[in-house]
């Protein structure tokens, strides 16, 4: 099947002017030098509006908007920026690459200003990022609709879109940086834990005891791998080339030790492994490089994975002394991105000869095949398919067609007391699921909480919806301090299309198909959320996803219980219609035996 990068699109027309464009005055730098990536003199950032007073979510029960909806919406995108959680504050990105919150510190202003003033009967508009217009609609209508990088099919490329987002028309939202849902690394950490707990279910008798993983990238997403494995009570070997990223995730927690060198690195998996003691181990480095090193001494892994931002070339770095490498990317992006995909197709080569020599090879979402694929390197075997796996179609899809994906919610109050009642009411809702009851007691001894308290677990079908009455309930009575804001991740059953991540190898072939999240946003602003987001090019770069995401506040008003109900039946109701549609079994036992309204299995 032909890609849609294939088609070829036309010439951006630069002569044209725009309300947005102005030009930048950098002021500041970020830790890793990342600021020089803007350094072009080309993305407006419009500094001169950066607050005065460091970004942070507000706490507490005062208000500053009119509704506890937009007072929400305000206080996740400030919780989003807050540069405990946020990887470049100064550029207002959030994670996953440049994947932003706000389009320059202007529009963030302006988006700030609409919130406080907006009424319970009104609907705010954010287009990547700014602030285009306020609707009046209805009180259980959203509050805010969001629209980021979105492009029509044929003009959808990498490079089409930077020459937008370089004139300020546009901003890649990722996920949940963009719609104003992340919660920090813990919002993928259960995810990944789910992945290494069901790859040590498939490959290691259920256990990643005695294993090696061996994995890149600590950044914000990423940084959550090493403690995903070492919860799973494996060793795993992180290599990431900003030295400061590996120091910070060390203090974190998220990794245990930072190893001097690759001896140093390779003695301490070698004896916890021996040991079958979970330990994590950051190593300052270039995965393209430490990879073939790897091989050349024989150190077999029993687990490669990568997670470095390779869907977007100028994430990715190249190899070489890292000071240069970031240098070249601020003076040369061009050069920068041909030896970032050099590096790629070197990463990715040293992952399937790994993968020959016995080591399980997994892609975890970033896109490196897919790029690897554009430098020429074969990753797909005579059928097409993959060489190795994807994550989802490896080991996470069964749980789709469950309806079960990333639930997660986030303390307004900032209170973390908030989020241990609502660990107890979880445990006691669910007493049955085991793997729930590890992962709340794990989680509540290893991740700390960076930013508003919160909290993610996978929960599918059914459970959703009443586990976010009992939070309502909760609200209700006071027993927590202020209202829950509940939400996901776009990465979940029903509201994503990427054929190399999410939806590769759907069992009807129906992989690059996006009606389906078109329709999660419509059904989720019909059935009552409270801002809805419809984005492209997250995890994987633009072009190659098309992804949804909706967020709810749990104010604990009756009202509110109905409307919890109804988007958290939708929500993953979209997951268990998407595969029972694409002919999987197990969602259309599940369709049937929780009551999933489907006109085609019925007649
Ligand atoms: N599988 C999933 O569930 C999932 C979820 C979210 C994001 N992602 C994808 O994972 C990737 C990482 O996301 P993130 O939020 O951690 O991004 P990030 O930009 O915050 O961090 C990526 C890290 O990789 C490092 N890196 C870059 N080149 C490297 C190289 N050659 N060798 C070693 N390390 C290198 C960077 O220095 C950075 O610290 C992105 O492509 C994102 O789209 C996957």
């Amino acid at each position: 099947m032909s890609l849609p990068n294939e088609i070829a699109t036309p010439e951006l027309n630069l002569e044209a002017t725009s309300l947005s464009s102005g030009s930048p005055s950098p002021q500041e730098r970020g830790p890793g030098g990342e600021v020089e990536r803007q350094a072009d003199g080309k993305r407006p950032m419009y500094y001169e509006y950066k607050p005065a007073e460091t970004v942070k979510a507000a706490h507490g029960t005062t208000l500053r908007c009119k509704t506890w909806e937009a007072e929400a919406a305000l206080r996740m995108l400030e919780n989003n920026l807050d540069p405990a959680v946020s990887l470049v504050y100064d550029e207002l990105i959030v994670y996953g690459g440049a994947g932003r919150a706000a389009r320059n510190w202007k529009e963030f202003q302006t988006i700030v200003k609409s919130l406080k003033e907006l009424e319970a009967d009104e609907t705010l508009l954010v287009q990547s990022g700014k602030a285009v217009g306020v609707l009046r609609t209805w009180p259980h209508a959203p509050r805010v609709l969001i629209a980021n990088s979105n492009l029509v099919p044929a003009w959808s490329t990498q490079e089409y879109f930077d020459e937008l987002d370089r004139k300020g028309l546009m901003m890649y939202g990722q996920m949940t940086a963009g719609s104003w849902i992340y919660i920090a690394t813990q919002g993928i950490l259960q995810g990944t834990y789910e992945t290494f707990g069901a790859m040590a279910t498939q490959h290691f008798g259920g256990t990643l005891k005695h294993t090696v993983t061996v994995t890149a990238g600590l950044g914000g997403m990423s940084g959550a791998q090493p403690l995903a494995v070492t919860m799973n009570d494996g060793v795993c070997l992180v290599i990431e080339p900003i030295d400061e990223r590996v120091k910070q995730k060390v203090r974190e927690g998220y990794v245990d030790e930072q190893a001097r060198d690759l001896d140093h690195a390779l003695e301490l998996c070698e004896q916890a492994k021996a040991e079958g003691r979970a330990w994590s181990i950051g190593l300052t480095g270039n995965a393209a490089t430490v990879l073939p090193q790897l091989l050349e001494r024989n150190f077999k892994a029993d687990i490669v994975t990568d997670q470095t931002s390779a869907h977007d070339l100028m994430d990715y770095l190249p190899e070489g002394d890292i000071n240069e490498v970031l240098a070249l990317r601020a003076a040369n992006p061009e050069e920068f991105k041909k030896q970032a995909l050099a590096s790629i197709v070197k990463h990715c080569q040293a992952m399937l000869d790994m993968q020959e020599r016995g080591t399980i090879a997994v892609d975890y979402g970033n896109n490196l095949r897919g790029q690897a694929e554009k430098g020429g390197l074969q990753v797909r075997d005579e059928n097409g398919q993959f060489l190795y796996p994807g994550f989802v179609p490896g080991y996470i899809r069964p749980l789709f067609c469950e309806g079960k994906g990333p639930f997660r919610w986030a303390a307004l109050s900032g209170d973390p007391q908030d989020i241990l009642r609502i660990d107890r009411a979880l445990l006691e809702t669910f007493p049955e699921d085991k793997l729930l009851a590890r992962w709340i007691e794990k989680a509540q001894a290893k991740v700390p909480f960076i930013g508003l308290p919160a909290r993610v677990c996978w929960l599918g079908y059914g459970e959703r919806e009443k586990f976010s009455l009992v939070i309502n309930d909760l609200v209700a009575r006071g027993e927590v301090s202020a209202p829950i804001v509940i939400g996901r991740d776009h990465l979940d059953c029903g509201s994503v299309a990427s054929p190399n991540r999410e939806t590769e190898g759907m069992k009807d072939g129906s992989d690059a198909v996006a009606d389906w999240p078109l329709l999660n946003a419509l059904a989720n602003c019909a059935s009552g959320a409270d801002w809805v987001s419809l984005h492209n090019g997250g995890g994987v770069g633009i072009g190659n996803s098309t992804h949804s995401g909706m967020v709810i506040v749990a104010t604990g008003t009756p009202e509110k219980a109905e409307r919890l109900r109804r988007v958290l039946t939708t929500d993953p109701g979209m997951g268990i219609f998407r595969h029972a549609d694409a002919g999987y079994e197990l969602a259309q036992d599940v369709a049937r035996e929780r009551g999933a309204n489907i006109p085609s299995l019925n007649v």
